[in-house]
């Protein structure tokens, strides 16, 4: 085992991971063909009816290969191959819906054709994650050396935290095909949100406004946080695992050492519960908080755990072990009265608080398949 973790914690593991395959079986039977985001009155929508290009629509396959490679079940791939297929329209730009998409096409084809290539060999998914990947190296603005976020040309100089997580595709692309530039794109843009994003005291911008002739720093935005200068904790947990990935593709110290230190803030801001609030720096009440920021963060610090020598391991796993036993105990619904299992994610500080949301989902199963090493690292 490479995480040494306790007898007890690898019981509780066991527990949590049969819970997961006797509610993902049911789900999955609900879901049928949907692509889902959240839930209304407790059954998964179907968001990519509603919005192809919707940032999130690579989660759902995203988990029905991480079961898939936890259970051998076929019928996960095959519903992951069906998802991958009804992501087309949108990829090869059959529906109109192609200038929707945005730097977010990581999450959106890594998840799914990346994934099924990586499990299955299938070269078809390997030209979908070579497009979504071209895709995401265009947006990257040479002489502000930093990729840009989301469309419209007021925003052409925004960048945000959650490009990190995006960045994974690049090296992926790079390793595929042989060709260094993809890599070159993702560092220049990790290098440039090291030096503007991250906070001395380990916080997290979420969103930078970049001059786009030179790449000078204008302005920042407090995002989906409480205000300017605030600290929205998806946004920190986005940093820790982004820049852990980073670390995982290039071996650059920087980028463990950035990790780390966004982890460090992280673990002092939970210590009441190991939940994170929305925002690290908001009011007291009311009380808001967002479970995906903590199932995404228990991924980063695993992964940092894996990275750093023996006597610090127990900082990062501890840590990640405590926030999904927290998440486990308080916020897990394992019945059949809604199809999501973790409650409580949020969008924002301003909206969309306390929800399922199917990241919250994906991050917190990643996260105790990583515990227990089922299959690879989708990232
Ligand atoms: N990437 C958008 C979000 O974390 O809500």
């Amino acid at each position: 085992m490479m995480f040494g973790i306790s007898v007890q914690d690898s019981n509780w593991l066991d527990s949590v991971w049969e819970n997961i395959k006797v509610k993902m079986s049911k789900v999955a039977a609900n879901v049928g063909d949907k692509i889902p985001y959240t839930t209304v009155d407790g059954r998964y929508d179907d968001k990519f009816k509603e919005d192809p290009t919707w940032w999130t629509n690579g989660f759902w396959p995203g988990i029905l290969w991480l079961m898939y490679m936890g259970t051998q079940d076929e019928k996960y791939r095959e519903m992951a191959e069906k998802a991958e297929l009804r992501l087309d329209k949108v990829l090869f730009g059959l529906d109109g819906s192609f200038e929707g998409l945005h730097h977010d096409v990581g999450f959106m084809w890594h998840l799914s054709s990346v994934a099924n290539y990586r499990i299955t060999g299938n070269p078809e998914s390997k030209i979908r994650g070579l497009i979504a990947a071209n895709h995401l190296a265009s947006r990257f603005n040479i002489k502000g050396g930093f990729i840009t976020a989301w469309n419209g040309k007021e925003r052409e100089g925004w960048s945000i935290i959650d490009t990190m997580m995006n960045l994974p595709l690049l090296y992926w692309a790079s390793n595929e095909t042989g060709y260094s530039r993809y890599r070159f794109i993702a560092e220049a843009h990790a290098d440039k949100t090291a030096e503007n994003v991250i906070r001395p005291d380990g916080s997290v911008i979420h969103i930078i406004e970049y001059d786009t002739n030179t790449g000078e720093v204008i302005k920042t935005y407090g995002g989906q946080g409480y205000g300017t200068g605030s600290s929205w904790s998806r946004g920190q947990s986005w940093a820790i695992y982004g820049f852990a990935l980073s670390y995982l593709h290039t071996q650059k110290t920087l980028y463990l050492d950035l990790a780390k230190k966004v982890a460090h803030y992280f673990i002092s801001c939970i210590q009441d519960s190991f939940i994170p609030t929305i925002d690290f720096r908001s009011p007291d009440a009311p009380l808001y908080i967002d479970t995906t920021a903590g199932a995404i963060a228990a991924c980063g610090m695993i992964e940092i755990s894996k990275h750093v020598p023996s006597f610090e391991k127990k900082l990062y796993l501890n840590t990640a072990i405590k926030i999904l036993k927290s998440l486990e105990k308080e916020q897990c619904d394992w019945t059949d009265k809604t199809d999501s299992i973790l409650k409580n994610g949020s969008e924002s500080y301003n909206s969309g608080i306390h929800k399922s949301i199917i990241y919250g989902d994906f991050y917190f199963l990643e996260a105790i398949m990583k515990l227990k090493e089922k299959g690879i690292c989708l990232w």
